[in-house]
Protein backbone atom coordinates (compact mmCIF):
# COMPACT_ATOMS: atom_id res chain seq x y z
CA UNK A 1 0.00 0.00 0.00
CA UNK A 2 1.58 3.21 -0.85
CA UNK A 3 -0.23 7.21 -0.31
CA UNK A 4 -1.78 8.42 -3.76
CA UNK A 5 0.34 8.75 -6.47
CA UNK A 6 -0.82 11.71 -8.75
CA UNK A 7 0.34 10.25 -11.86
CA UNK A 8 -2.31 7.10 -11.94
CA UNK A 9 -4.68 7.61 -14.05
CA UNK A 10 -8.21 8.72 -12.71
CA UNK A 11 -11.42 9.79 -13.42
CA UNK A 12 -11.99 7.48 -16.81
CA UNK A 13 -15.57 6.14 -18.01
CA UNK A 14 -17.69 6.01 -14.92
CA UNK A 15 -19.30 3.10 -16.45
CA UNK A 16 -17.03 0.69 -15.86
CA UNK A 17 -15.21 1.96 -12.69
CA UNK A 18 -16.49 2.88 -9.42
CA UNK A 19 -14.44 3.66 -6.03
CA UNK A 20 -14.70 1.55 -3.37
CA UNK A 21 -13.93 2.46 0.23
CA UNK A 22 -13.91 0.23 3.37
CA UNK A 23 -14.49 1.43 6.55
CA UNK A 24 -13.27 -0.40 9.35
CA UNK A 25 -12.88 -0.42 12.65
CA UNK A 26 -8.94 1.08 12.90
CA UNK A 27 -8.71 2.29 9.17
CA UNK A 28 -10.57 3.48 6.18
CA UNK A 29 -9.55 2.13 2.94
CA UNK A 30 -10.46 2.86 -0.74
CA UNK A 31 -9.45 2.35 -4.23
CA UNK A 32 -10.69 2.79 -7.80
CA UNK A 33 -12.00 -0.85 -9.37
CA UNK A 34 -12.47 -2.17 -12.71
CA UNK A 35 -16.17 -3.45 -11.90
CA UNK A 36 -15.89 -5.91 -14.68
CA UNK A 37 -12.93 -7.70 -13.54
CA UNK A 38 -12.81 -7.14 -9.74
CA UNK A 39 -9.17 -5.40 -10.11
CA UNK A 40 -8.04 -2.24 -8.33
CA UNK A 41 -7.20 -0.14 -10.80
CA UNK A 42 -5.29 2.46 -8.34
CA UNK A 43 -3.13 1.50 -5.19
CA UNK A 44 -4.96 0.70 -1.90
CA UNK A 45 -4.90 3.81 -0.01
CA UNK A 46 -5.34 3.32 3.71
CA UNK A 47 -6.19 6.59 6.65
CA UNK A 48 -6.59 5.60 10.33
CA UNK A 49 -10.12 5.49 11.20
CA UNK A 50 -10.65 8.57 13.34
CA UNK A 51 -11.44 8.60 16.89
CA UNK A 52 -14.28 9.26 17.88
CA UNK A 53 -15.63 7.70 14.68
CA UNK A 54 -18.70 10.14 14.60
CA UNK A 55 -20.68 10.48 10.91
CA UNK A 56 -19.04 13.76 10.63
CA UNK A 57 -15.16 12.44 11.30
CA UNK A 58 -15.27 9.66 8.88
CA UNK A 59 -17.62 11.39 6.44
CA UNK A 60 -14.28 13.69 6.19
CA UNK A 61 -12.08 10.86 5.67
CA UNK A 62 -14.29 9.16 3.03
CA UNK A 63 -14.22 12.75 1.14
CA UNK A 64 -9.99 12.66 1.25
CA UNK A 65 -10.04 9.29 0.09
CA UNK A 66 -12.04 10.32 -3.17
CA UNK A 67 -10.48 13.66 -3.30
CA UNK A 68 -7.12 12.38 -3.35
CA UNK A 69 -7.36 9.97 -6.16
CA UNK A 70 -9.00 12.74 -7.96
CA UNK A 71 -11.98 10.74 -8.69
CA UNK A 72 -15.16 11.97 -9.74
CA UNK A 73 -18.49 9.75 -10.44
CA UNK A 74 -19.96 6.67 -8.32
CA UNK A 75 -18.32 5.77 -5.20
CA UNK A 76 -19.51 2.63 -3.18
CA UNK A 77 -18.63 2.39 0.29
CA UNK A 78 -19.21 -0.35 3.21
CA UNK A 79 -19.74 0.27 6.60
CA UNK A 80 -19.99 -2.10 9.81
CA UNK A 81 -23.38 -2.42 10.91
CA UNK A 82 -26.81 -2.91 9.29
CA UNK A 83 -27.65 -0.85 6.46
CA UNK A 84 -31.22 -0.63 5.19
CA UNK A 85 -31.94 2.11 2.48
CA UNK A 86 -28.77 3.59 2.97
CA UNK A 87 -29.93 4.59 6.57
CA UNK A 88 -27.63 2.80 9.97
CA UNK A 89 -29.86 0.39 11.92
CA UNK A 90 -27.53 -1.01 14.48
CA UNK A 91 -24.00 0.11 15.75
CA UNK A 92 -22.60 -3.45 17.33
CA UNK A 93 -18.97 -1.89 17.13
CA UNK A 94 -19.36 1.56 15.94
CA UNK A 95 -20.13 4.82 17.98
CA UNK A 96 -23.83 5.16 18.34
CA UNK A 97 -24.23 8.21 16.75
CA UNK A 98 -24.37 6.16 13.54
CA UNK A 99 -27.86 4.61 14.36
CA UNK A 100 -30.66 6.63 12.32
CA UNK A 101 -27.83 7.86 10.04
CA UNK A 102 -28.40 8.33 6.32
CA UNK A 103 -25.04 7.59 5.47
CA UNK A 104 -25.88 7.59 1.62
CA UNK A 105 -26.79 11.01 1.96
CA UNK A 106 -23.72 12.04 4.58
CA UNK A 107 -21.45 10.66 2.22
CA UNK A 108 -22.87 12.02 -0.93
CA UNK A 109 -22.60 15.35 0.66
CA UNK A 110 -19.48 15.11 2.19
CA UNK A 111 -17.80 13.90 -1.24
CA UNK A 112 -20.09 15.53 -3.57
CA UNK A 113 -20.29 11.97 -5.92
CA UNK A 114 -23.24 10.14 -5.58
CA UNK A 115 -22.15 7.26 -2.68
CA UNK A 116 -24.19 4.36 -1.92
CA UNK A 117 -23.52 2.31 1.38
CA UNK A 118 -23.87 -1.22 2.66
CA UNK A 119 -22.75 -3.42 5.54
CA UNK A 120 -19.40 -4.20 5.51
CA UNK A 121 -20.07 -8.29 5.17
CA UNK A 122 -22.15 -7.97 2.59
CA UNK A 123 -20.22 -6.38 0.42
CA UNK A 124 -17.65 -8.45 0.83
CA UNK A 125 -20.02 -11.42 -0.07
CA UNK A 126 -20.95 -9.79 -3.27
CA UNK A 127 -16.91 -9.66 -4.37
CA UNK A 128 -16.08 -13.29 -3.28
CA UNK A 129 -19.60 -14.22 -5.28
CA UNK A 130 -18.97 -12.40 -8.49
CA UNK A 131 -14.78 -13.05 -8.42
CA UNK A 132 -13.69 -15.10 -5.72
CA UNK A 133 -14.14 -18.57 -3.42
CA UNK A 134 -17.87 -18.62 -4.24
CA UNK A 135 -17.75 -17.91 -7.80
CA UNK A 136 -20.14 -19.52 -10.16
CA UNK A 137 -21.40 -21.27 -7.18
CA UNK A 138 -25.32 -21.83 -6.89
CA UNK A 139 -27.44 -22.40 -4.42
CA UNK A 140 -26.87 -20.79 -0.37
CA UNK A 141 -23.95 -19.47 -0.08
CA UNK A 142 -23.06 -18.19 3.65
CA UNK A 143 -20.01 -15.83 3.84
CA UNK A 144 -18.77 -15.32 7.77
CA UNK A 145 -16.26 -12.48 8.33
CA UNK A 146 -14.39 -13.05 11.84
CA UNK A 147 -12.60 -9.35 12.60
CA UNK A 148 -13.65 -7.11 15.44
CA UNK A 149 -17.08 -8.51 15.39
CA UNK A 150 -18.54 -11.35 12.56
CA UNK A 151 -20.54 -10.53 9.69
CA UNK A 152 -22.72 -12.48 7.44
CA UNK A 153 -23.65 -12.34 3.81
CA UNK A 154 -25.81 -15.08 2.68
CA UNK A 155 -26.21 -15.46 -0.87
CA UNK A 156 -28.85 -17.38 -2.81
CA UNK A 157 -27.54 -18.43 -6.39
CA UNK A 158 -25.39 -15.30 -6.43
CA UNK A 159 -27.70 -13.07 -4.80
CA UNK A 160 -27.85 -11.37 -1.97
CA UNK A 161 -29.51 -11.21 1.42
CA UNK A 162 -28.75 -8.14 2.75
CA UNK A 163 -28.40 -7.61 6.55
CA UNK A 164 -28.34 -11.06 7.80
CA UNK A 165 -26.29 -10.16 10.70
CA UNK A 166 -25.99 -14.11 11.78
CA UNK A 167 -23.13 -13.10 13.54
CA UNK A 168 -24.95 -11.57 16.64
CA UNK A 169 -27.18 -15.32 16.77
CA UNK A 170 -27.25 -15.99 20.55
CA UNK A 171 -25.81 -19.29 21.10
CA UNK A 172 -25.86 -20.64 25.60
CA UNK A 173 -27.20 -17.61 26.33
CA UNK A 174 -24.40 -14.83 24.93
CA UNK A 175 -24.36 -13.40 21.60
CA UNK A 176 -21.74 -15.26 19.24
CA UNK A 177 -19.93 -12.91 18.09
CA UNK A 178 -18.67 -12.17 21.76
CA UNK A 179 -16.94 -15.38 21.89
CA UNK A 180 -15.56 -16.33 18.53
CA UNK A 181 -14.57 -13.27 16.82
CA UNK A 182 -11.31 -12.93 15.86
CA UNK A 183 -10.78 -10.27 18.28
CA UNK A 184 -11.68 -12.15 21.15
CA UNK A 185 -9.42 -14.82 20.05
CA UNK A 186 -6.42 -12.10 20.29
CA UNK A 187 -7.72 -10.42 23.61
CA UNK A 188 -7.89 -14.03 25.30
CA UNK A 189 -4.87 -15.21 23.76
CA UNK A 190 -6.49 -18.32 22.85
CA UNK A 191 -4.32 -20.77 20.16
CA UNK A 192 -5.98 -21.29 16.90
CA UNK A 193 -7.44 -25.13 17.98
CA UNK A 194 -9.13 -23.67 21.33
CA UNK A 195 -10.59 -20.58 19.08
CA UNK A 196 -11.64 -22.95 16.40
CA UNK A 197 -13.92 -25.17 18.88
CA UNK A 198 -15.54 -21.63 19.23
CA UNK A 199 -15.90 -21.29 15.68
CA UNK A 200 -16.60 -24.97 15.43
CA UNK A 201 -20.03 -24.27 17.43
CA UNK A 202 -21.09 -21.32 15.83
CA UNK A 203 -20.93 -22.68 12.67
CA UNK A 204 -22.99 -25.83 13.69
CA UNK A 205 -25.64 -23.46 14.36
CA UNK A 206 -25.75 -21.57 11.58
CA UNK A 207 -25.50 -24.86 9.22
CA UNK A 208 -28.41 -26.04 11.07
CA UNK A 209 -30.24 -22.92 10.72
CA UNK A 210 -29.55 -22.61 6.86
CA UNK A 211 -28.31 -25.77 5.53
CA UNK A 212 -25.61 -23.87 3.01
CA UNK A 213 -24.18 -25.52 0.20
CA UNK A 214 -20.64 -23.93 0.99
CA UNK A 215 -19.41 -21.38 3.72
CA UNK A 216 -16.48 -18.88 2.76
CA UNK A 217 -14.70 -17.49 5.76
CA UNK A 218 -13.22 -14.32 5.36
CA UNK A 219 -11.93 -11.29 7.27
CA UNK A 220 -8.13 -10.93 8.77
CA UNK A 221 -7.86 -14.40 9.60
CA UNK A 222 -8.50 -16.03 6.13
CA UNK A 223 -4.79 -15.21 5.84
CA UNK A 224 -3.80 -17.38 7.86
CA UNK A 225 -7.12 -20.28 7.17
CA UNK A 226 -4.67 -23.08 7.09
CA UNK A 227 -4.27 -22.99 10.64
CA UNK A 228 -8.30 -23.01 11.55
CA UNK A 229 -9.99 -24.27 9.19
CA UNK A 230 -8.95 -27.78 8.44
CA UNK A 231 -9.69 -28.42 12.31
CA UNK A 232 -13.75 -27.72 11.64
CA UNK A 233 -16.07 -30.36 10.49
CA UNK A 234 -19.55 -29.13 8.93
CA UNK A 235 -21.41 -30.66 6.13
CA UNK A 236 -20.73 -28.17 3.88
CA UNK A 237 -17.30 -27.44 2.50
CA UNK A 238 -15.14 -24.39 3.72
CA UNK A 239 -13.33 -22.06 1.75
CA UNK A 240 -11.17 -19.64 2.70
CA UNK A 241 -12.05 -16.18 0.85
CA UNK A 242 -10.11 -15.02 -1.38
CA UNK A 243 -9.84 -11.51 -1.97
CA UNK A 244 -8.81 -10.90 1.61
CA UNK A 245 -7.74 -7.44 1.52
CA UNK A 246 -9.65 -6.04 -1.43
CA UNK A 247 -13.27 -7.58 -0.88
CA UNK A 248 -14.96 -5.00 0.65
CA UNK A 249 -12.95 -2.06 -1.53
CA UNK A 250 -14.56 -4.12 -4.72
CA UNK A 251 -17.78 -5.49 -3.27
CA UNK A 252 -18.77 -1.82 -2.61
CA UNK A 253 -17.99 -0.82 -5.55
CA UNK A 254 -19.92 -3.40 -7.51
CA UNK A 255 -22.83 -2.78 -5.17
CA UNK A 256 -23.09 1.34 -6.44
CA UNK A 257 -22.69 0.31 -9.87
CA UNK A 258 -25.38 -2.20 -9.91
CA UNK A 259 -27.63 -0.07 -7.54
CA UNK A 260 -27.16 2.75 -9.65
CA UNK A 261 -27.12 0.69 -12.95
CA UNK A 262 -24.25 -0.01 -14.84
C1 LIG B 1 -22.13 -5.93 12.96
C2 LIG B 1 -22.31 -6.28 11.50
C3 LIG B 1 -20.96 -6.31 10.79
C4 LIG B 1 -20.01 -7.22 11.53
C5 LIG B 1 -18.63 -7.23 10.91
C6 LIG B 1 -21.14 -6.89 13.57
O1 LIG B 1 -20.95 -6.56 14.91
O2 LIG B 1 -23.36 -6.02 13.65
O3 LIG B 1 -23.16 -5.34 10.89
O4 LIG B 1 -21.14 -6.77 9.49
O5 LIG B 1 -19.88 -6.83 12.88
O6 LIG B 1 -18.05 -5.97 10.90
Amino acid sequence: MTEFDPAVPSTPEPTSQAFGIDIGGTGIKGALVDISTGKLVTERVRVPTPNPSTPEAVGKVVAQLVTQAGWSGLVGATFPAVIQHGVAKSAANVDRSWIGTDVDAEFTASTGNRVIVLNDADAAGIAEARFGAAKGVEGVVILLTFGTGIGSAVLVDGKLVPNTELGHLEIGGHDAESRAAASVRDREGLSYKKWAKRVQEYMSHVEYLFSPDLFVVGGGVSKDSEKWVPLLDLNAPVRPAQLLNDAGIVGAAMAAAERLGE
